[in-house]
């Protein structure tokens, strides 16, 4: 594999500065290009793998042009971004870059950068079953608690094999219940540091005024109450990994206080000294992220660290040849917890699971497969408790106005919360009769603006 580097960049020190990094490293660099223009024309004569391109250049042309460009070609092509507002952030990527980095980057960013950026190229170039039988030591095998076929899981898992074994932080997105914790779980399961700890962090269910102690620590007397010192999660971490899951509800001036662990690799006790610390941060969300940037709720440039290796989970309706293999497994658990024998779906049953949407993905399959385990009087399952789907639409020409998907999970939350007295977590607890997690309910909640009247029935049994 050749390993030539064109730099696209009109800034002159900041180009001489990566030309450094690339050469001390071992690459080759085809040029220095500060326009489009330049640029193509060096590609004319010279060949390169692989380009790192700034956005905004010198001339009409922006490094997103050149981008569309070098797609046509096959070149791979890594942006060199400063903050950037949010049309030119979606412009870029739907060129699909090999990756972004954010300015000012350090030469270990540069270098696992590229590092990715050629192996998803080749990744790229490869059919998927070749893949399959080139990458490294890990195998179909090390993944076995992870049902699923589909082409979209099959993408997943390689993601998981490229990003598992090295040190990079993974962002992990998807829909609620897609199977994001199981995710960071092989992740981490993979890496040289699963010997070490796997610490999870909910960034959503923790108290806005613990989230600095918790992640960080505290010594005793830091503030009224700290009676004693606390060990913050990053450093009961240290050699091992954090898992910061529903990290789109991160407050922001605790964002600002990750960025600077990412950056500095030192975390900063309450009433503390500095110290050093060696984590790997896998992040997850089911929140769209670049909206929280637009309405500023998510600082980007904690966005960019986080996002070296982003692993999107599709919901399970789009992966629909993976719903009977995971009810077959969900069933086989469940029914051996209860000691029955089940062998089976009925055709209606079968139909039913294919054509509904699972807005709760695989946990609501889950449960809805532990629950008809438990109903089941035969050997087969042969009937379904779905909600139920109230009809909605226009009468003889009336147009009725239609709620909202917000505004109905809006209702419907707060009908169940009313129901069970605002009971959230435990047994006839709103999220256990809505089939959720309690800390995606919280969230889900302060996301339709739903005040919290906590009962104190609120707590986990
Ligand atoms: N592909 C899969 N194979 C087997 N089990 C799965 C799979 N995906 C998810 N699960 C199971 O479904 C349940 C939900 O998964 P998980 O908690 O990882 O989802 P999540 O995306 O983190 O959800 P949330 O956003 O609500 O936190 C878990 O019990 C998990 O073990
Ligand atoms: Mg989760």
């Amino acid at each position: 594999m050749n390993n030539k580097v064109l730099i696209v960049e009109d800034q002159y020190i900041e180009a001489k500065n990566l030309k450094v990094i690339l050469q001390k490293a071992g690459y080759q660099v085809s040029g220095i290009a500060r326009s489009a223009n330049e640029a193509l024309k060096i590609i004319e004569e010279d060949y390169p793998d692989l380009v790192l391109l700034d956005i905004y250049l010198q001339g009409k042309l922006t490094g997103i042009d050149l981008a569309k460009v070098l797609r046509d070609k096959n070149i791979a092509f890594i942006y060199l971004s400063a903050n950037s507002n949010r049309q030119t952030l979606d412009a870029a990527k739907a060129t699909k870059p090999y990756g972004f980095l954010v300015k000012p980057f350090r030469e270990k960013d540069v270098l696992v950068m590229l590092d990715i950026a050629w192996y998803l190229h080749r990744q790229n170039q490869e059919s998927i079953i070749d893949l399959k039988l080139s990458t490294a030591s890990i195998s179909r095998d090390d993944f076995k608690e992870i049902i699923g076929t589909s082409q979209g899981m099959s993408e997943v898992l390689n993601n998981v094999k490229i990003a598992g074994p090295s040190n990079i932080s993974v962002l992990i997105l998807g829909e609620s219940g897609t199977g994001k914790e199981l995710i960071a779980q092989c992740i981490h399961r993979i890496s040289s540091r699963r010997r070490e700890s796997l610490i999870i962090v909910n960034c959503a269910a923790l108290p806005a005024n613990l989230i600095e102690s918790e992640l960080f620590g505290h010594e005793k007397g830091a503030f009224t109450g700290a009676v004693d010192k606390r060990i913050g999660k990053f450093e009961q971490a240290n050699g091992g990994t954090v898992f910061l899951d529903e990290i789109g509800e991160l407050p922001i001036d605790l964002q600002v206080k990750l960025l600077r662990v990412l950056q500095e690799k030192e975390v900063e006790p309450i009433g503390g000294q500095k110290k050093k610390i060696d984590v790997r941060i896998i992040a997850a969300t089911n929140r769209n992220l670049e909206d929280e940037i637009a309405t500023g709720r998510f600082r980007m440039d904690l966005y960019y660290r986080l996002n070296v290796f982003p692993i999107v989970l599709p919901p399970l309706r789009e992966r629909k040849e993976d719903i009977l293999p995971l009810a077959r497994h969900f069933v086989n658990v469940y029914a051996s917890k209860e000691n029955k024998v089940i062998t089976g779906f009925t055709d209606y049953v079968v139909q039913t699971m294919l054509n509904y949407s699972w807005p709760g993905n695989v946990r609501e399959l889950e449960n809805l497969m532990a629950r008809s385990v438990l109903l089941a009087s035969g050997d087969m399952i042969s009937s379904l408790h779905l909600p139920e789907v109230k009809p909605q639409g226009t009468i003889a020409g009336y147009n009725l106005r239609v709620k909202t998907i917000t505004e109905n999970e809006r209702d419907h939350i707060l009908s169940v919360l009313e129901t069970c007295n605002w009971k959230i977590f435990g047994r006839g607890g709103a999220a256990e009769l809505l089939e959720l997690n309690a800390n995606t309910l919280i969230s889900r909640m302060k996301k339709l603006g739903i005040e919290k009247k906590i009962s104190s029935k609120n707590t986990i049994d």
